[in-house]
């Protein structure tokens, strides 16, 4: 089977196409720079962004992929959670789409794609492009038919070929920890597509800490990996800051707690933000208490849960110290530990392709092509 995947819930806009689980082509255009200039992500110039980048997204996507419309036998786009006008233009063009097409649509939820994403890895080398039988060379692919403006205005922070694949064959029973910019959510998976969410967070998410946090020490928008770069070189034990529910004997996550006292702590603290070792140091503190939390709820949910395998997806897992904790944590106690890879991490159209797939190979009905856009949809 041949899918394409719509992704703009948020500020990147992404299109993916997949064959049979392997992962031929995953365009994403970043709208980081835009929204930095205004220290987050403003929905209407992120709607305006995916009406304009769209197109040329997809056109990327099918000619790397080497796939024209017609061969493809399904569409799937992110149905929610996410900016309603964000949404709205990924979703509606999938349906159309599929619509034109004739094939099945699949309404995919954002979280439960990150959810699976730790199931796609990569090839060890990258593989020939697949030519589907009856297939196309890529000459005899139509041109692009964007204005070079179009093309040029488009930042990709990837495009990759036919180098992922998702492998079910090795799936298992895992407590799984999603943590996005605006979600933090630990799930029980049973079996493929059979989960139910343990926890989640009752204020602030731990990529939106990472933000925040960062925004007080002026930092440019998204903080994250600026505050993991700086940390590298930092002490995590100079300063101490809150743990909050580390002890809490229950699966959810409280993080506005850590941010207040950041901001305490800055108040206090003048001048600190003036000495580069110390905003470094400040920097490892700050990330050693998100990923303590984050490390030790993960692993006690998995003991607790009785599982074998712990997974961890969405854009804070690219942090380095995240992935080295969970890494360490779980050997020590004997757990599998699969991390999505670094580029899917982030949002991207791969992995709602490659769930949207799974869905259709369960047998799971397709969404109706006039349903609407869920821009609250909670995982459960
Ligand atoms: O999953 P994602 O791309 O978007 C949402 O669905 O929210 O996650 C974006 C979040 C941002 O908060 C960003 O700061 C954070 O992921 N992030 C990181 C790192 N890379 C991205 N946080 C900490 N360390 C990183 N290296
Ligand atoms: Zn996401």
């Amino acid at each position: 089977m041949i899918l394409l995947a719509l992704e703009t819930s948020c500020d990147e806009t992404s299109a993916a196409v997949v064959r049979d689980g392997r992962v031929l082509s995953s365009a994403v255009s970043s709208q980081i720079e835009l929204h930095a200039e205004y220290g987050g992500v403003v929905p209407e110039l992120a709607a305006r962004e995916h009406l304009r980048n769209l197109i040329p997204v997809v056109q990327t996507a099918l000619r790397d992929a080497r796939v024209q419309p017609g061969q493809l036998d399904a569409v799937a786009a992110t149905q929610g959670p996410g900016l309603p006008m964000a949404l709205l233009v990924g979703f509606k063009a999938a349906q159309a789409v599929a619509f034109t097409l004739r094939k099945p649509f699949v309404g995919i939820n954002h979280h439960e794609a990150h959810l699976y994403s730790p199931w796609i890895s990569q090839q060890p080398a990258p593989l020939p492009v697949a030519i589907p039988h009856g297939g196309i060379s890529p000459r005899t692919l139509s041109p692009m038919k964007v204005s070079a403006d179009s093309r040029r205005r488009l930042r990709f922070r990837d495009s990759m070929h036919g180098i992922f694949f998702a492998d079910f064959t090795a799936f298992q029973p895992n407590v799984s920890l999603i943590v996005s910019g605006g979600h933090t959510i630990l799930v029980k998976v049973e079996s493929e597509l059979k989960h139910r969410v343990l926890g989640s967070t009752v204020d602030d998410a731990a990529g939106e800490c990472f933000d925040k946090t960062g925004k007080l020490m002026g930092l440019p928008y998204p903080a994250g990996p600026e505050i993991d770069r700086l940390a590298e070189q930092g002490n995590p034990k100079a300063y101490e800051f809150p743990r909050p529910l580390l002890n809490d004997p229950g699966d959810d996550f409280s993080f506005s707690g850590l941010k207040t006292s950041v901001r305490y702590f800055l108040r206090d603290h003048p001048g600190i933000l003036d000495d580069a070792q110390r905003v470094r140091d400040l920097c490892a503190s700050i990330q050693a208490a998100i990923v303590e939390v984050l490390v030790k709820k993960t692993i006690r949910a998995a003991k607790r849960n009785h599982v074998r395998c712990v997974t961890a997806s969405g854009g804070v897992t690219c942090n380095r110290s995240l992935r080295r904790e969970l890494a360490r944590a779980c050997e020590r106690e004997g757990f599998e530990l699969r991390l999505a890879e670094k580029s899917l991490c982030t949002d991207n159209a791969a992995m709602i392709a490659i769930l949207a797939e799974r869905k259709l190979f369960h047998k799971v009905p397709a969404t109706d092509l006039d349903a609407e856009i869920q821009p609250g949809w909670v995982l459960t």
